[in-house]
């Protein structure tokens, strides 16, 4: 066996006030020491992980040089509540690289909060992500289980929002998106939680009716009784939607109800999430562009809110408020449907929702962002987030699910400046299953393949983004 670089530097032990480093490592024995200083005892510790590596290294008979990796560095840092993180890289040395600051990869963003009767050790959310990878019966696959076992393992506890899930055959109107009104679909949701909670993670199920969204070809196609239906008769894709009657409006809120209980009693959900944003049917009763109708649920505020809230009450008469969450989405700038000025209706409704459902599990809402077709990601300063400082004034202090843009920084931030929020990402976390890990220890993010997010059967681009475990066991192939 060869012996490790001589230009390896010695290890070094430097103890800091909240945590321990092991600095450069020169051989197992060296690293095992180090480990046992700092090791809590404690059966699952990360520590382990580290030494795995090592040996792995040496037992390759190469030295880390010989393999291209002229500096290997592995630090562990030991928190007070015995946390570990480690983290491994090849390249420069130490005081190249920025060392992650403690207090921010400590911070807020990685402390509990309660939602509902769960406890989440963390405030990084999934935010929900239609992918397209279930059947044309609107089952999930062996993909879709697949993608959100790999997210739950690397979410450390943390909560997964589901794609939307259309409430019934003909409240959808896009293929391959998943249903939750079967039993083929509810077992094959039951196995996706029982999945994500042997990781020890939570997950919602967001629950979802398309409206003037819909293709009409799709759900014709599907079945040519389903119509094409919207809160008013106002265009979209050169298609006009039929004005839902006042009975449909009453079914709808009913389908809602048995959505919810399908997927908490049947499934096994932690919760459901209305989808009451990005222009669906929900959306599309609370925007005044969209909703011009005369009766009780058109024309004011408090009527063009009518829907949303009995929708709520019936959700959280199934299966509870605690279990009952809604995202909204007060800037939507799409499909017609931006408002002149959201305010108005926004803070009447989360008004109504603050005093008629307090014990609502969260409201979920979305930064306003120029465009949703470009990749634009919020700037680090100290308006993060603000966009919807009225809406979070209102609901405050329960839990705030927040979306749109964020980054590992941008996160950070915002969890330091708003006390209740939690921060949902959707690009970044599909393609990084362990971003709460890439966040904390500060590690680089795996890019997202746009051209894969709708490709129906595909799994590449969908479960195949590396965890940081993955990319170190390549890294002496390297
Ligand atoms: C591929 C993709 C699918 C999405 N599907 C949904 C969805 O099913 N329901 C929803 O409310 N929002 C959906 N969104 C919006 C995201 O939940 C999120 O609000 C948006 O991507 C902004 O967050 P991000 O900047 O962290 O990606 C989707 C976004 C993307 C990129």
């Amino acid at each position: 066996m060869r012996t490790p670089s001589h230009r390896a530097q010695a290890w070094e032990h430097s103890a800091r006030e909240d945590c321990d480093e092991v600095g450069w490592i020169r051989s197992v024995a060296q690293a095992t020491r180090a480990a046992e200083d700092a090791n809590c005892g404690r059966s699952g510790c990360r520590i382990r992980k580290v030494l795995r590596f090592v040996s792995f290294l040496w037992a390759q008979n190469l030295t880390i040089e010989a393999r291209g990796v002229t500096r290997f560095r592995i630090e562990c840092w030991v928190s007070k509540s015995h946390t570990h993180t480690w983290r491994a890289y090849k390249g420069k040395p130490h005081h190249h690289r920025p060392r992650p600051n403690p207090i921010m990869t400590t911070g807020r963003l990685f402390e509990p909060i309660r939602v509902g009767d769960l406890t989440l050790p963390n405030r990084i959310a999934l935010a929900p992500l239609t992918r397209l990878r279930n059947t044309a019966a609107h089952v999930p696959t062996e993909l879709t289980r697949t993608f959100y076992g790999r997210t739950a393992k690397g979410a450390e506890g943390g909560l997964l929002i589901t794609e939307a899930t259309a409430i019934a055959a003909k409240a959808g109107g896009l293929a391959n998106v998943p249903g939750i009104w079967n039993q083929e679909q509810i077992d094959a949701w039951k196995e996706i939680v029982h999945v994500v909670h042997s990781q020890g993670a939570s997950i919602f199920m967001q629950i979802w009716a398309m409206g003037r969204a819909a293709s009409p070809e799709v759900l014709k196609a599907e079945d040519p009784s389903y119509e094409y239906i919207a809160p008013s008769p106002y265009p979209y894709n050169g298609n006009t939607p039929r004005e839902l009657t006042i009975p449909e409006i009453k079914e709808y809120v009913q389908l809602f109800a048995t959505a919810a209980r399908n997927a908490v009693e049947g499934a096994g959900f932690d919760g459901v999430e209305i989808h009451g944003a990005n222009g669906y049917l929900v959306n599309e009763f609370l925007v005044d562009r969209s909703n011009f109708r005369t009766d009780e649920y058109g024309g004011s505020i408090e009527n063009r809110a009518r829907f949303g809230l009995e929708v709520i009450k019936a959700v959280s008469d199934a299966v509870g408020q605690k279990k009952t969450a809604i995202r909204i989405s007060p800037f939507f700038p799409s499909y017609d449907l931006e408002m002149t000025d959201p305010k108005p209706t926004y803070s009447y409704f989360v008004e109504q929702i603050r005093d008629q459902f307090p014990d609502l599990a969260y409201i979920h809402s979305v930064e306003p962002r120029l465009n949703g077709l470009v990749d634009t990601f919020l700037e680090a300063n100290d308006s993060v987030g603000s966009g919807n400082d009225f809406v979070r004034q209102i609901w405050a202090p329960r839990p705030f699910v927040i979306a749109g843009g964020y980054g590992p920084e941008t996160a950070k931030l915002d969890a330091q400046k708003y006390e209740n929020d939690i921060i949902a990402i959707g690009r970044h976390y599909l393609s990084n299953p362990d971003l709460p890990r890439r966040i904390r220890e500060g590690l680089p993010l795996n890019n997202f393949d746009r051209a894969a997010f709708y490709v129906p059967g595909l799994a590449k681009g969908y479960i195949d983004y590396p965890f940081v475990d993955e990319e170190e066991k390549k890294l002496p192939a390297n």
